[in-house]
């Protein structure tokens, strides 16, 4: 079966600065994968090339089958590839409501009013807090409910592939876990597939299948979440226990 996100060689920088070196991965359909680093690794970068905002200066991207190397952000979140940015940039002025509807802009554009509407009553059936804040300015909702905000319009435009950029952030670990749990659920109940960015190795490897290191901007690992957890170099670097503990 081919993967639904292939990417292979990709190089970006800004400016004279080269961020990716060479970094390849893939994500086959209904896989969720974690791609784990450090402050500064490139793993945001690597997101922002795959979505077209940072795009590559040299290697490919393979969306569904196709070359979307030099492809616009808006048509490929037009073809079911979503991102869920860094620091969640949810409109904190707009209301839970409107912030909701902005995740189907492209949708309401092509007239599916009646699908997008139920859509939200789903997303509010998944993220109850959400329903009870919906009239509320999104500035106002907690680190944990912002983060289910801007979730929540992501899967308003109905994505087939999600891109999460360290949503753990900041967040008390039982709310990471909720968050995490409602991924895991997406994928169970709707075949979403995930690439999961994250620096908390120890919540993304629970939901994860496999995963990939980055480090000064080239992949140095990648195994099954289970080989990964037991890698030394992983539970030192990122899981904060000394090899010795196993
Ligand atoms: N817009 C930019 N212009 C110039 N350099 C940038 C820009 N964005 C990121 N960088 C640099 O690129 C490198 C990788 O950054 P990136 O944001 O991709 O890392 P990251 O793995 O997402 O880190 P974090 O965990 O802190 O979010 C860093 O050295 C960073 O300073
Ligand atoms: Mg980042």
């Amino acid at each position: 079966m081919p993967s639904l996100l292939r990417i292979a060689g990709l190089n970006t920088y800004y400016g004279p600065l080269q961020v990716l070196k060479g970094v390849s991965l893939h994500v086959d359909e209904g896989e969720i994968v974690t791609l784990l680093g450090a402050n500064g690794a490139g793993k945001t970068t690597a997101l922002n090339s795959i979505c077209g905002l940072v795009p590559p200066r040299s290697g490919t991207i393979e969306y569904d089958g196709r070359d979307v190397t030099r492809a616009r952000p808006e048509s490929i979140v037009g073809r079911g590839l979503t991102q869920v940015p860094e620091g969640r940039q949810i409109f904190g002025e707009l209301s839970v409501r409107d912030n909701l509807t902005m995740g189907a802009y492209l949708r309401l554009r092509r007239g599916e009013k009646r699908e997008v509407a139920a859509d939200m009553a789903r997303m509010l059936e998944m993220f109850p807090i959400l329903g009870e804040r919906i009239n509320k300015r999104a500035g106002t909702l907690s680190g944990g409910q912002q983060q289910m905000l801007a979730i929540g319009r992501a899967l308003m435009s109905r994505p087939r592939m999600l891109l999460l950029d360290e949503p753990s952030m900041g967040l008390a670990p039982l709310i990471v876990k909720d968050i995490l749990q409602a991924v895991a659920a997406l994928r169970e109940n709707d075949g979403t597939t995930v690439l999961l960015v994250e620096q908390n190795a120890a919540a993304s490897l629970k939901i994860a299948d496999r995963g990939y290191v980055i480090e000064t901007g080239r992949i140095v690992l990648e195994g099954s979440s289970t080989e990964l957890m037991r890698d030394r170099e992983v539970r030192r670097a990122y899981l904060g226990k000394d090899y010795d503990e196993i």
